[in-house]
């Protein structure tokens, strides 16, 4: 091969390495193409070998040409592995390696309200339409709102129906959100409508209808007169508008200390429709709204003469009643954190239908 062969015959090397590396993209490749071009075997490695075919004072000028070639092929060379290099390294930064753009995307469940918090504040609603007003008091109550306000003396035996939390300071977790009564009566005086929406406590066994904390809205309505039958118009008026169908309800005498007479409301079992479930214990009824007539004594503790006003008041089971609503069955998913039954319940929408079958 003439010099001139030569220099034609790296000019084409040249060209083909710039084009062979056009299509490669891994470093593997790219390699392996190095050394079919500058390895031994390679194509300028094997016109390298052949040096010594040239006469002698040739010798220099044609390794020169060829090792500028080799140094140039080399560069490109390099030059290509860095640019891939670079893309692989961009790539990661990006986090594109491990994103397909276009997978369908993942659903991340929305928060919602707790179902407790969702009936109290559409009770909160209706009530307000009625005129009450919504007002609070302490979980950690005295003794004194707690019990002796509600003509609960220390040594009734009514203190034993609510299994009590006492703290050290000798202060109670409030069994029932009966205290607020005394308070609203001390604040507005009569007459007065207020719905008093909170947490209680009792120091129980947990079961499936059983929890230490749990949810009331009790009621007052002090005014001239007012009677049984106001009382029970409203319960129902209300359970049906939470429930949005038809209730039934069933009124028996109940006995607690600040009312006189004392009135159980039940409401039919919105679960099993009344034909009996393990939520009803089979009887179809459930305890929902303890009420009755506002004690005179406790009207006199709260200030107000009850030779001039009545009153009625209830401690709506609003716990039980969400329950109902949304067709949970065991009280204590709803202190747990296992979100899962009460997602569940509310993707249903509103009010659960009857199951006949449980
Ligand atoms: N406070 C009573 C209880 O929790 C319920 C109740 C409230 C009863 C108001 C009558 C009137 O057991």
């Amino acid at each position: 091969m003439t010099l001139d062969e030569l220099s034609k015959q790296l000019t084409k090397i040249e060209l083909q390495v710039a084009t062979g590396l056009r299509e490669l993209d891994q470093i593997d490749a790219v390699r392996s193409f190095e050394s079919s071009v500058l390895g031994k075997q390679g194509s300028i490695g094997l016109l390298l070998k052949n040096i010594r075919d040239y006469p002698p004072e040739e010798r220099g000028q044609v390794g020169q040409v060829i090792n500028s070639a080799k140094a140039k092929a080399k560069a490109i060379i390099d030059a290509r592995l860095n640019e891939i290099q670079r893309e692989a390294v961009e790539k990661e930064s990006q986090g594109a390696s491990d994103v397909d753009p276009t997978l369908p995307g993942g659903v991340e469940p929305l928060g919602s309200l707790h179902p407790v918090t969702m009936v109290q504040l559409e009770i909160e609603r209706i009530f307000e339409r009625f005129g009450f007003t919504v007002e609070t008091g302490p979980e950690m109550e005295s003794e004194f709102h707690n019990f002796d306000a509600l003509n609960i003396p220390a040594d009734h035996p009514a203190r034993d129906m609510q299994d009590t939390f006492w703290l050290n300071n000798g202060q109670v977790l409030r069994t029932h959100t009966s205290p607020v009564q005394h308070r609203a009566m001390k604040k507005f005086g009569a007459p007065l409508r207020i719905i008093a929406p909170g947490r209680c406590f009792r120091y129980e066994t947990l079961d499936a209808s059983h929890e230490n904390t749990f949810h009331q809205v009790e009621g007052l309505v002090i005014d001239r007169e007012i009677s049984i039958p106001n009382l029970i118009a409203m319960s129902k008026a209300l359970l049906q508008e939470v429930m949005q169908r038809e209730v039934k309800l069933r009124v028996r005498p109940g006995f607690f200390p600040f009312v006189e007479p004392g009135l159980e409301i039940d409401m039919n079992c919105q679960i099993c429709g009344g034909s009996g479930c393990a939520t009803c214990k089979h009887s179809g009824w459930v305890e929902i709204l303890p009420a009755g007539m506002v004690h005179p004594e406790v009207l006199r503790a709260g200030g107000i003469d009850p030779d001039q006003y009545s009153g009625f008041a209830f401690g709506l089971g609003l716990t039980r009643l969400a329950m109902m609503k949304y067709g949970i069955r065991d009280i204590r998913v709803l202190n747990n954190g296992d979100l899962r039954p009460i997602v569940c319940s509310q993707r249903l929408g509103g009010p659960i239908l009857v199951n006949k079958a449980s």
